[in-house]
Order: C-alpha cells, then structure tokens, then sequence
C-alpha cells in the first residue's frame, strides 16, 4: 500500500530545509505509456486578453462582472512568458502539458478569418513545447467560447454552435494536428452547464428564478439544451476528426494518429446517512450528474432515470445523432478535486417539477461556499471508487486524470505540505486503481503554475509554481509541492533527501 512517510528537518538556522519524503511508488511502477503533466488554460493563465486581436470570450465577460483590477486581463501573462514557463516545466521534468485554446483569440469573431497573431501564438507555444520533448494535450473550449458567439445565438443554447464549434476544431485539427495527439473538445462539460446554465455562478451566467438570479435563461430547461449541443458539437468535431484526420482516407490527408477526449468532473458521491432515501439520491445524483455524458457517450442516449424525471425538458437523440455521439471518444478526461455527500431532498422535486439535479445542487452549493474546510482533504479512496464506478458501467475506457491538485490561500508560502500531501496520496491511489485493472493511461496536476480562479479570481491557488501577482514581472517561484513532483518524475523519490531550497527566499 501507498504509504506517506514524511520527515522534514528544517534547518532554519542556516536557512536551508531538508526534506525527506517516503513512498513506495514511484514512477517507474506506472505502465508504459503513462504521462505525467501538469496544466493551465488559456483565460487562466494567458493573460494578453486584449492585445493583437482576441476578443473577449464569456470567461472574460463573467470575470469582469464579477472581479475589479482587471480580472484575467493579464493573469500569468503566459502569452508572453511562455518560453520562461516551458523552460520551467523542462526542469521540473513534465512529460506532457495540458493547455486549452482561446477560441476566441484564433478565430475572433466566433467563425470566418483566422487570426494570424493567434495562430502564431500557439504555433510558437506547441513547438516550444513539442523540441523540449513535451506532449501538448489540448483543449478546445474551456468555459470560454467567444462572447461574440453569446451575444449572436445565445452560444451552447443554440444548435448554431456545433457547426461553429466544429469549423473551430476543424482549424486546430489542421493547423496544430501535426504536432497535437491528444485533444478534449471541452472541458467539464458537466459543471459547465449545471454551474453556468442552472445556477449562473459560472460563465455565461444564465439562470432563472427560484435556482439562480441572472437576466436571462431558464434553469429548468437550458442545463439540458446546452448538454445536447455539447454533446452533439463533440460528436461532429469526433467524427471530423476520424473521417479527414485520423485515417489515410485515400492518402489524401496525412495521418494524424491523433486520441479525442471529452472532459467531465466528478467527485465521489456519498450517502449522507444510511437511510435508502439518501442511497437512491446518491445513484440519483450520479446518474445525473456522470450518466448525463457518460450515458451517450458510451450507449448512445440519456440514462432511464434522467429521461423519466426530466421528460420533455431534456431532448431527445434522433437515431443517427445517436449513433454519432456513441463511441465518440477515444479516452474520457477526468477532473477530480474532492468526495461530496448527497442527501434526499424530496421537497425539491416540487420546484416547476424539476428533478434530481437538485439534490446534487444543494450540495454543491455548500461546498462552493464552504470557506471552512479550504484545502481538500486526501481522500485517494474517493477517486478510486469514480474510477472504479467508470470501469464497471461504462465499459473501462482510457482515461486521464486531466485535473487533480489542491487548493490554498492566496498568501505566500513556498512550503505547501498540504499541496505534497494531496498528490502523493493521489498519485499512489491512481496506482492501486490502476493494479486492480482500471484504464487510466495519464495524470495532471491542477495546475502548473498559480493562475486566474474560476471562483475566486487570485485568491485561491492552485499551482506547483508560486506567481507574484503583486509584482510587475508576474515572477514565478517553484514551490516545495514543485521539487517533490519533480523528484518523483526524475526518478529520485525513494531517497529524496536533499531537496536544498535557496536561502535567501522567505518560507512563510
Ligand atoms: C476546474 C477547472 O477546469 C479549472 O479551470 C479550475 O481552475 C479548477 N477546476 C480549480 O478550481
């Protein structure tokens, strides 16, 4: 078993710290193949969001509302740090780097003229990464389709967006496809259109009363439009892909031999009290919150369940929408940061005659306002039983733990036991998981470096590498969590006894 064996012998006095850190996995366990990265996206960590012809995408409109000083305006401003930043993920010894695309900085007004500066960007950056020998793993739309796109049709709402949609990775696939073997159409779908279309706490922000207070959308049937067009953009941008990249269709194109994903959340579903009341609100909540993706993806329609409760409100595949979106994908995306606790709410079932989404609301809700327990707990266990669930009901498919990392307080400190803590226990959990026959085939750490938050803009952060949002030059700082990862990933983990940090750093 995966032990955490820590010992730690600060030698402040001379300003030196010694760290020691036990485990009995290491690298060389994982199967051959296995990637270990870290990543980033694009409004999060590029800052540049005005500059050589991007235009705002609804991440950047839902910043702005919500955060002042210039929200992710500048972030990290890997746009034009990036050859600083591959060199740092060079020398923590990344393997692969997941990043995602500014749709809206390739193509700025949503469709039509590709924008050269923004072509070059991602040129520049994929080869950059590419001659230092890591994998880029890309994705194409991580809460941030063009606002123009919103503004025009109402973006995900519309069934305008998939050909949008698939024009838009049809580019990618064509300019970067030589380079990029691994793509994800989107990035947590699930929580994207339950946060952003039911709630409206995440971009495009639309929502209806009693479930949210936004100017437009309606929480009682959007959540479900929007998953549709989703589902059915990753579908067409898939079998695109298959059909003009990824075979020698009469040699007429050049074989990419490139792997489509799809990315969703999960957390680890548990009853809150033993009562079968709460047990069935739990298979409940997975079923609506995985099977809503997982279902059609892999069968070919909406789980039983979902269909029943959510009738006419949820729309239904035709048969050859059906047999696009199934099998679409050659590897599922997982993001897991924590376990959740689902209990019955049957008073919810009420409201306009939802449905179960609710019960996961509720406790969803908590935990995003839950300021008492900041940083996740390391609970490996709670993955495992996701990956585990996946293997057995959806057919074992190739994954990538696409985010996995914890979360601390904006102030500095160098020294984040928390962050090591965490990943080493997830690490050797995706290990075990991996020895009782689950399929997953990489692991990225959230996030490479401290970036523009989601929820709570820089207050939060995430990154093995510390950035200096106070200072000018945005400077960036490895943490202990960044020495350990890098220790790990060279091969010096089992005697790793002299991680020497500079002394004259402050260690808060
Ligand atoms: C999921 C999102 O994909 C990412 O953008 C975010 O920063 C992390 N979770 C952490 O909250």
């Amino acid at each position: 078993m995966w032990g955490i064996c820590f010992s730690l012998f600060a030698l402040m006095s001379l300003g030196l710290l010694g760290v020691i850190v036990c485990g009995n996995v290491s690298r060389d366990d994982f199967p051959t193949g296995f990637v270990f990265g870290a990543g980033g996206s694009a409004y999060q960590t590029e800052g540049a969001a005005n500059l050589d012809g991007r235009t705002p995408s609804i991440f950047d409109t839902f910043a702005h509302a919500k955060y002042t000083e210039g929200a992710g305006n500048v972030a990290c401003d890997g746009y034009h740090k990036y050859k600083e930043d591959i060199q740092l993920m060079v020398e923590t010894g990344l393997e692969a780097y997941r990043f995602s695309i500014s749709w809206s900085r390739l193509i700025p007004n949503g469709r039509g003229p590709i924008n050269p500066k923004g072509l070059q960007y991602y040129n520049n950056f994929i080869n950059e990464l590419v001659s230092h020998g890591i994998q880029p793993h890309v994705t194409l739309h991580h809460f941030d389709h063009p606002q123009v796109l919103e503004d025009q049709y109402g973006g995900w709402v519309s069934r305008k967006i998939v050909k949008d949609f698939t024009r838009y990775a049809d580019v990618c696939f064509r300019e970067f496809g030589d380079r990029v073997k691994h793509w994800t159409t989107i990035n947590e779908a699930n929580m994207f259109v339950i946060a952003g279309y039911d709630w409206g706490q995440l971009p495009p922000q639309r929502c209806s009363q009693p479930f949210g207070d936004c100017s437009k959308g309606n929480s009682s049937t959007e959540p479900y439009i929007a998953a549709h067009h989703i589902l059915l953009a990753h579908a067409s941008a898939y079998r695109l892909y298959e059909k003009n990249y990824k075979r020698d269709f009469w040699a007429m194109q050049d074989k990419q031999h490139g792997f489509i994903g799809f990315n969703i959340l999960s957390f680890s579903f548990v009853p809150q009290t033993q009562s079968n009341e709460d047990e069935i609100a739990t298979k409940r909540a997975i079923d609506f919150f995985i099977g809503w993706f997982l279902n059609p993806l892999v069968f070919g329609d909406y789980p039983d369940l979902m269909k029943k409760n959510a009738g006419s409100r949820i729309p239904a595949f035709t048969v050859q929408e059906s047999k696009s979106v199934r099998s679409s994908f050659d590897f599922l995306g997982l993001n897991y940061y924590r376990g959740m606790h689902v209990n019955n709410v049957p008073n919810t079932l009420t409201w306009e005659n939802r449905d179960a989404v609710a019960d996961v609301r509720i406790q969803l809700e908590n935990v995003l306002n839950d300021t008492s327990t900041y940083e996740y707990p390391s609970a490996p266990w709670g993955l495992a039983g996701v990956l585990q669930d996946i293997k057995q009901h959806y057919n074992n498919p190739p994954i990538y733990i696409h985010e996995n990392g914890q979360r601390t307080r904006r102030n500095l400190t160098l020294v984040d036991w928390a962050r090591i803590e965490y990943l080493q226990a997830y690490i050797g959990g995706v290990m075990d998981t991996i020895r009782d026959g689950t399929n997953v085939k990489g692991y990225f750490v959230w996030s490479f470096m401290d970036s523009f938050e989601l929820m709570d803009g820089y207050e939060s952060r995430f990154g093995l590498y510390y950035v200096d949002f106070d200072d000018s030059e945005l400077k960036r700082l490895p943490k202990l969590s960044a020495h350990w990862y890098s220790h790990f990933l060279k091969r010096n983990n089992i005697t790793l006894d002299s991680i020497v940090l500079s002394p004259s750093r402050d260690y808060i």
